[in-house]
């Protein structure tokens, strides 16, 4: 694929080093230059682009497409959008009603998230989704409540040992060790009916007793609710493997999708700190581990099963809805038919300032910074491809039905996929990597200043005190990177400054969270734009591909051996 031979090689570069002016590395150290990175529009963009709660298949989020489409091209980025007919679920009706033992009165919970005093969002807040589970199956349960922890294959193992059965059951989770969707599945291995999974204060809510929160502090408040997917499969359920182009192509029926079993198999909801503390008070039985209990102000958490019962209601709807990929391309003049791909998604739950709107203001701020280079005769080597996808909370599912679609095209033409999902919910700077691009992330940090602390690279601060930085893999899944490592099998990274955040999924991640506590002035956001567009202009501009193949053949030992 990338047969050069060294004499053309050499007498490439020399032609390069004599006659291109100015030399490419020079617009590489222009782009990350403070003269080029301008926060302000950075801040412009976010603020625009989560002024609405935009789910995916939301007028919202087709409106934030055009918004992505018309920015790119005010950028003179040659743009399009490609839209794909996908089944998303969406909520009709939920309850959840606690039944305590004669004579003490029921509990039916309203599950509502409350606005704040000066909200600012108040106007749209009823556009904001009732919370819900994604893909959760609909029907009604009632049984006595166990609480399981984290619901981890280990938890149930430890109530296995306690003599507790779940078996009939709806389980109480807490969130915060894996991902929701194996909360469930765990909850139905075990023999549980229903799970209700709620956000402890202990892990969100800033643990102590006076503890403040949004919109006073950066955490979440006690009506503040986790929504997000329970699918357990990448893309569209209904078109596993194949695209869902918008000719009507062939599909699953539900039937078939839940025999599959990659959707919730009982129902479930999410819940706010407030409403599983509620519950919790009203478990009996054995006293959970100390590491099963709450913050230290919080009552004792016991396991159960009961006395109390939990009554589960949930309907939802399966819908075939339009969802919007944009694209903006920016052509290699010596080997156009080489991508270095940029993604990043627009679809939120709710009004998605930091998951995922952090990275598209950064996506944009990183085609404004390529403008101004070009403006100066910037031109890349590579083609460069930045890809807004829509549907990821679902499921990976806008950059999974379009890698689908053009797996061959991807496998041969694309050089690496470089993702940001979320770009800031805070300080601190993360990555994962496939291992050749190890080497390249530490150089590009290197090359920036750490935007907390400008005595210091970003390569600084990230190392601290031990000797190499962290680089986290990919095998996991969790963003849109997964279909093109899975599938096609190029090299990709996701960074991000922050690694977690309070409020995630819920209404109050919007911009004035981000303003106060997420990025105050939009510096953190402008560093991501600086790696993430250095990483792809050095993959995209060099002429050998700065892969390093040492890290990979280690990582491989390591597995090897291990
Ligand atoms: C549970 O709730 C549903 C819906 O509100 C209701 O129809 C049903 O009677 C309740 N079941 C029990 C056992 O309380
Ligand atoms: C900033 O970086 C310098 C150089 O690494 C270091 O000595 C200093 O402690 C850092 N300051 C803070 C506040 O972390
Ligand atoms: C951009 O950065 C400057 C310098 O730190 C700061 O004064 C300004 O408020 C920032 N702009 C925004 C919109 O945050």
């Amino acid at each position: 694929m990338f047969k050069v031979s060294i004499c053309t090689a050499i007498a490439t570069s020399l032609f390069f080093l004599l006659f291109s002016s100015p030399p490419k590395l020079s617009y590489h150290s222009l782009y990350i230059s403070s003269s080029l990175s301008d926060n302000a529009s950075i801040s412009h963009h976010l603020y625009t682009l989560t002024r609405r709660p935009h789910i995916a298949g939301s007028k919202a989020n087709a409106d934030a497409a055009a918004y992505v489409l018309s920015t790119l091209s005010s950028y003179a980025v040659r743009s399009h959008i490609v839209s794909y007919d996908v089944a998303l679920t969406y909520p009709v009706s939920r309850s959840l009603t606690l039944i305590r033992p004669t004579p003490e009165p029921s509990t039916t919970f309203d599950l509502r998230q409350e606005i704040y005093d000066g909200d600012p969002y108040a106007d749209v807040a009823s556009e904001v989704v009732p919370t819900f589970h994604a893909y959760a199956k609909s029907g009604t349960v009632a049984g006595p409540v166990v609480y399981v922890n984290y619901g981890r294959v280990e938890d149930y193992e430890v109530l296995k040992e306690m003599g507790v059965s779940v078996e009939g059951t709806v389980v109480l989770a807490r969130y915060g060790k894996i991902f929701r969707g194996d909360i469930v599945q765990n909850a139905f291995a075990a023999g549980a009916i229903g799970a209700v999974v709620y956000t402890d204060r202990k892990d969100y809510g800033g643990g102590g007793g006076d503890a403040r929160w949004f919109p006073d502090d950066k955490w979440m408040p006690p009506s503040g609710v986790q929504v997000g997917s329970v699918l357990t499969v990448d893309g569209d359920p209904t078109t596993p493997g194949w695209a869902s182009t918008r000719d009507e192509c062939e599909r699953l029926s539900e039937e078939e999708v839940e025999n599959g079993g990659g959707v919730g198999m009982i129902p479930s909801l999410p819940i706010s700190a407030a409403d599983g503390e509620a519950i919790m008070r009203t478990i009996g039985g054995q006293v959970a581990n100390d590491d099963w209990q709450g913050s230290t102000d919080a009552p004792v958490y016991r396991v159960g099963p009961g006395p109390a019962i939990l009554n589960l209601s949930y309907t939802g709807e399966q819908k075939i809805t339009t969802i919007q990929n944009v694209f903006g391309v920016i052509e290699g003049t010596e080997e156009p038919d080489r991508f270095v791909l940029l993604g990043n998604h627009r679809d939120a739950w709710t009004f998605g300032a930091v998951d995922p709107n952090s990275g598209t203001a950064t996506l944009l701020e990183v085609a404004q910074r390529l403008r101004k280079l070009q403006k100066r005769g910037w031109r890349p080597r590579r083609t460069i491809v930045l890809c807004n996808w829509d549907a990821e909370e679902y499921g990976l599912t806008g950059s999974t039905e379009w890698v689908e679609e053009n797996r061959e095209m991807l496998a041969s033409k694309a050089i690496a996929y470089l993702n940001v999902d979320s770009a800031v919910s805070g300080a601190g700077f993360y990555a994962s990597a496939t291992p050749q691009l190890d080497e390249l992330l530490k150089q590009a940090t290197q090359q920036v200043q750490d935007p907390d602390n400008s005595s210091q690279s970003i390569y600084e601060s990230w190392v601290g005190s031990s000797n190499s930085p962290i680089i986290g893999r990919l095998g996991g899944g969790g963003s849109d990177f997964a279909a093109f490592v899975q599938h096609v099998g190029i090299p990709a990274t996701e960074i991000s400054f922050g690694a977690g955040y309070p409020v995630y999924h819920s209404m109050y991640d919007d911009f004035i969270w981000m303003k106060n506590f997420g990025d105050p002035n939009f510096h953190r956001h402008a560093a991501v734009a600086s790696i993430w567009g250095l990483v792809a202009l050095r993959l995209a501009d060099e002429e050998f591909l700065p892969f390093d193949y040492l890290s990979y053949a280690y990582e491989l030992q390591v597995c090897i051996l291990s």
